[in-house]
């Protein structure tokens, strides 16, 4: 019963990943087709739940932005429900971490109506952006917590660890460094979205294209890109390098790398289009919200190994 639960959550966690990465490159495609305001009012569009007679790609984007939020909404009040109802065999911090998840989305909700009534402030917008991103970072986080949660019950029965306490740390846990150096690159990379974000709502990259002007977002988030990159590439490398828990991590850290060249790779391709192709737009953002998740996922994963490690008596 404990491990089906569990099991029905960290499903319901991973598809509140996806909705929450879709709702960010929805929202993304929103602003790129300028159609942040083409529901005048809110909560309603025209007034209405579906606004069949006003409904065009622009009234579509807008629309389906809130009725994805409203979905994500559900699922969160889901979550903080049976966590609530079953906190006897579900982990104690699956309360906190979900109401402070419904928390961000009814702040979320209220920076939305912001962005409608002010009609797109650049500093509202990306509050947005950035609450946005810190939940896609905090589901990931709870969904892996979930995980482990569930990976605990194999383990203790696991029959094939040698008997060496050595070996045993080196296979269960992540190295000292993993969780600071896991912390600071996620909170690195987050700051560089926000500094995308920033750039993105000015409209400054086509304006510094086109007309040399306020050219200094530009050389900021390329200079971010750098130190990001430079973050990024440092704590693959070492994981890598590194023998035993943080080896094993290498699906999770392969996927990183790949996010992060694409990332790189569609961030250059917009400026060689001057930012002419949504498309690479869109997918520049939603990189960013996968990125974000991935490395959100790698530092609780290192985080929760060196919470608990199993007794030579569980384990034999
Ligand atoms: C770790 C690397 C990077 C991350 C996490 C990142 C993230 C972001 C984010 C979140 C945005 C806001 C998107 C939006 O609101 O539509 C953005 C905008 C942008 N990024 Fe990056 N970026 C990275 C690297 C780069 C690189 C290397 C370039 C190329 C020089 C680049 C070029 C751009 C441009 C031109 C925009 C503005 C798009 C617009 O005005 O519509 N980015 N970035």
């Amino acid at each position: 019963m404990q491990h089906l639960i569990k099991n029905q959550l960290s499903r319901l966690t991973a598809h509140l990943v996806v909705a929450l990465a879709a709702m960010v490159g929805i929202g993304g495609a929103t602003r790129v087709m300028e159609a942040g305001l083409a529901c005048p009012d809110w909560p309603l569009c025209y007034g209405s739940f579906l606004p069949g007679h006003q409904m065009n790609l622009k009234v579509f984007l807008e629309w389906f932005h809130r009725f994805d939020a409203l979905v994500i909404s559900i699922g969160l009040l889901i979550l903080l429900i049976l966590s609530i109802i079953r906190r006897a065999i579900l982990p104690l911090w699956l309360p906190w971490v979900s109401g402070l998840m419904l928390t961000l989305i009814i702040l979320q909700a209220g920076l939305g109506a912001l962005t409608v009534l002010q009609l797109l402030p650049s500093g509202i917008v990306t509050a947005h952006l950035a609450v946005a991103l810190l939940l896609v970072g905090i589901i990931s986080a709870c969904h892996q917590g979930l995980i482990y949660e569930l990976s605990q019950k194999r383990v203790n029965s696991d029959q094939f660890i040698q008997n060496s306490s050595v070996f045993i740390k080196s296979s269960f846990q992540s190295q000292k460094w993993w969780p600071p150096l896991a912390v600071l690159t996620t909170l690195v990379v987050y700051s560089q979205c926000l500094i995308g974000g920033l750039m993105a709502t000015q409209w400054a990259a086509q304006r510094c294209l086109g007309k040399g002007e306020v050219c200094q977002w530009l050389h900021f988030h390329r200079f971010g890109a750098t130190i990001a990159t430079a973050l990024v590439v440092t704590f693959i490398v070492a994981s890598l390098f590194t023998d035993g828990w943080s080896r094993r991590q290498w699906p999770l850290l392969s996927f990183a790398t790949f996010l992060l060249v694409l990332q790189i790779g569609l961030g250059h391709a917009s400026m060689q289009l001057v930012l002419s192709a949504p498309g690479l737009t869109i997918a520049h953002q939603i990189t960013a919200a996968i990125l974000i998740a991935t490395l959100s996922a790698l530092t609780t994963r290192g985080i929760f190994s060196r919470m608990t490690i199993p007794s030579k008596s569980t384990l034999f």
